[in-house]
């Protein structure tokens, strides 16, 4: 027994299950102290029916293992994960290793928050699986320090990270939480994928060397959280055309932060959705775009006009297909069995 949960199972074996999700008003740029601590502030929804689902089961394997969407991964991705996994057993004082099954059922790494969903199940899976009675925000914490958007997905509908402090200490607690708004509900997104690979830059690198070369890095430090609160306000206010526009802003400022240091997301087929959805605004429907780490185009819509969005932006030349979705659920466990150490199957 461990002073921080339960006891646990040298053969447990756990699924859980988590969704992506987009960013309104964008977080880039981390915190100078170690811990993965995000610079700026954030708001995000969570979706629907995009899904990650990762099983971890302890006890067979004599190394931690990782199959993603099903290929034994090896190299840094695997030393990341089996680094996050090093939390969680020190914290129970464990040296069970880990087979990790994750499958997501969106394309990885490519901009559409695999991150964030894959480090949100990875959290709340491996927690349970090594015996940790920790409450969501705990985990969000976690999942934070695997991918800071990942702290969002723990929990669903609209969530805020807000920034790290300024003098804080790398163990620090710093989770994501849910924003109750009645506008939620009403929110639909249509994803515009452009490409099925995964994207050039990671996340990470490109939010290092943004802050290192980008001129305008200090302006987007000052900015953003301007922007964050008052897109917060407008959504606690119901007010979605607000929202829109500052979810555009706070895209575009991102980007060109990004782009001034040389990471250039944006391809044709973005820039043609983006013309595509401004145009369908001066016909009457509402409508935005937003843009992360990827060439995707995700707009924001209404429940009322999501048929006609996903009709207009689906025709974009450049656009393979598109997913349609909504508000989703937190991350959740589906799945729990105990091993043959308590005789259990
Ligand atoms: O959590 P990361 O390291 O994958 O970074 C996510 C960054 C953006 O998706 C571009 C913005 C955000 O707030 O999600």
């Amino acid at each position: 027994m461990t002073s921080s949960g339960r006891s646990h199972d040298s053969r447990a074996s756990v699924i859980a299950v988590a969704h992506p999700n987009i960013a309104l008003s964008k977080y880039w740029g981390k915190r100078r102290v170690a811990g993965n601590f995000p610079a700026v502030p954030s708001l995000s929804l969570t979706l629907e029916g995009l899904s990650t689902e990762t099983s971890i089961t302890l006890g067979v394997a004599e190394h931690d293992e990782l199959v993603l969407n099903g290929a034994a991964v090896s190299g840094t991705a695997l030393t990341r994960a089996s680094a996050f996994l090093d939390r969680v057993r020190d914290v129970v004082g464990s040296r069970s290793r880990a087979r990790i099954i994750t499958a997501n059922d969106f394309p990885t790494a490519s901009g559409l928050a695999s991150s964030a969903s894959g480090f949100a199940a990875l959290a709340l899976a491996a927690t349970r699986a090594y015996g940790l009675d920790w409450d969501v925000a705990k985990v969000s914490d976690l999942a934070r320090r695997g991918s800071a958007s990942a702290a969002r997905s723990l929990f669903g509908g609209l969530v805020e990270l807000t920034a790290g402090s300024l003098d804080g200490r790398e163990e620090d607690i710093l989770s994501a939480q849910p924003i109750e708004a009645s506008l939620t509900r009403d929110l639909r997104v249509v994803v515009c994928v452009a490409t099925e690979g995964a994207k050039a830059h990671g996340s990470t690198d490109a939010m290092r060397s943004t802050a290192l070369r980008s001129p305008f890095y200090g302006a987007w430090l000052n900015e953003a959280p301007k922007i964050h609160e008052s897109l917060k306000a407008a959504a606690l206010a119901g007010d979605f055309l607000t929202v829109g526009a500052l979810a555009e802003q706070s895209a575009l400022a991102m980007h060109g932060c990004a782009l001034s240091a040389g990471f250039a997301y944006f391809r044709d087929t973005t820039v043609r959705v983006i013309d595509a959805v401004r145009t369908l605004r001066l016909d009457g429907l509402q409508a935005f775009f937003t843009v992360d780490a990827g060439p995707h185009v995700k707009v924001f819509t209404r429940a009322k006009d999501v048929d006609a969005v996903e009709a207009i932006v689906g025709r974009v030349e450049g656009v393979i297909r598109t997913i349609r979705s909504g508000p989703g659920e937190g991350a959740r466990i589906v799945a729990a069995a105990s091993g043959a150490s308590t005789g259990d199957s």
